[in-house]
């Protein structure tokens, strides 16, 4: 995989040749929404455009994204659809089907994602399957959005059954993340997202020396660590450069392994517990959190079985501590049930489940451990 790099102020456009064979555009940067319809004109994406978004975000974002979409070149709607994870069931992908069929949208047409994880799982899962396929342009407004959900090429509704059973694989055409539109969003959102890009930093070695990604001068570990000494301002400059790492590091993870066969499930660190704690918990904890307390419980483990020294562990927790993250096990949780629901991950394979454990130093982690089913107490 080949990708091309250019700066243009604070704003830089990268092209990807992705896993898949998609081509994907990706401008991350302050001021990134203003290169939407160059982008789109990039594209070949049709006449024709659907704005799918949430009340929360268009009350905010939504005006000043139509402006970039000029009426001569567009012909553009939107719909709205409910806030959160409230979004991203089979009447919402319905009625989603419905605009775009009442509206003629054909396959050389667009459908934008404006908003968080919820909406560009439900719009990416409209627009994989709507004709078999129309275009997708993602512009994420949530930093886990900007930072894993708008990456990667996964798509979910959710069923009565539980969450994200339904989905597929579909690469979005660009993706647009612009720091900018995080300013409106509540701080406790914005933190927890830190869980997602503390597991980065803690996987870049690895992915460096597994990828074609290249690290930077200095490990994504002590830049997040600055950031967050300084209070994680939304406006401090380095955030756009954490944000294009992350991004970075998951669209080269994803090229070597698309459909998590190996190196993707490196992505994982942190999730199994994590998981289990968003269920068991009843989804007290975001996702952020609870990833953030698999991390350092993931951690500690490692330094039960002397992968890492002890020293390492105190420094994730202690980065959490700061960042005004949960950072230890939540009192009154049912331990069966953490167990339980941590041996039913997806990633069981027989009497066992596959890892992800620090491993020498952070930001080394092995990928490929198989953990025995009767020893999950451990990680509690
Ligand atoms: N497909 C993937 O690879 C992937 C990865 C991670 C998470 N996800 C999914 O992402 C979802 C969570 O996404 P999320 O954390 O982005 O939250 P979200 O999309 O549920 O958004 C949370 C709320 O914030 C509002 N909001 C969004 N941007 C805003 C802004 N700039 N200002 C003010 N309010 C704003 C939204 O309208 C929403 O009500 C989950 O459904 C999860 O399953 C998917």
């Amino acid at each position: 995989m080949r990708h091309k790099a250019k700066h243009t102020g604070p704003v830089i456009t990268m092209l990807w040749n992705t896993a898949l064979d998609v081509r994907t555009r990706v401008a991350v940067g302050a001021g990134a929404r203003h290169k939407l319809s160059g982008t789109l004109a990039q594209l070949s994406a049709g006449k024709r455009v659907l704005v799918l978004c949430q009340a929360s975000t268009a009350v905010h974002w939504l005006r000043d994204v139509l402006e970039n979409l000029p009426s001569e070149d567009f012909k553009v709607t939107t719909l709205e659809v409910p806030d959160g994870e409230a979004c991203k069931t089979t009447d919402w992908l319905l009625r989603t089907w419905e605009h775009l069929q009442e509206r003629g949208f054909d396959r050389h047409d667009t459908v934008i994602a404006l908003g968080g994880g919820s909406v560009s799982d439900l719009a990416g899962f409209a627009a994989s399957t709507y004709l078999r396929g129309l275009n997708l342009v993602i512009v994420p407004t949530t930093l886990l959005a900007q930072v894993d959900a708008a990456i990667g090429g996964k798509t979910a509704i959710n069923l009565p059954a539980g969450k994200n059973l339904a989905g597929t694989y579909f690469f979005p055409k660009a993706v647009i993340a612009d720091q900018e539109m995080l300013s409106t969003m509540p701080r406790k959102q914005i933190i927890g997202a830190i869980g997602e890009i503390l597991k980065y930093a803690l996987i870049e070695e690895t992915v460096a020396k597994n990828s074609d990604y290249e690290m930077g001068p200095t490990p994504l570990l002590d830049v997040l660590e600055k950031i967050i000494n300084d209070g994680f301002d939304i406006d401090d400059p380095g955030i756009s450069g954490l944000i294009t790492s992350c991004i970075k590091m998951k669209l080269f993870i994803v090229a070597r392994d698309p459909r998590e066969a190996n190196l993707r499930r490196i992505l994982n660190l942190g999730h199994t517990l994590g998981h289990a704690l968003e269920k068991v918990g009843e989804f007290k904890l975001s996702h952020g959190e609870a990833v953030g307390i698999g991390i350092t419980q993931t951690t500690k483990l490692s330094v039960q079985q002397k992968r890492i020294d002890k020293a390492a562990a105190e420094r994730v927790k202690d980065i959490l501590f700061r960042a005004e993250l949960p950072h230890e096990l939540p009192k009154g949780l049912n331990k069966e049930q953490l167990i339980q629901a941590m041996a039913q991950d997806k990633k069981r394979h027989g009497d066992n489940i596959k890892l992800v454990l620090p491993q020498t130093r952070l930001g080394v982690v092995d990928y490929e451990v198989a953990f025995p089913l009767a020893d999950l107490g451990k990680l509690l």
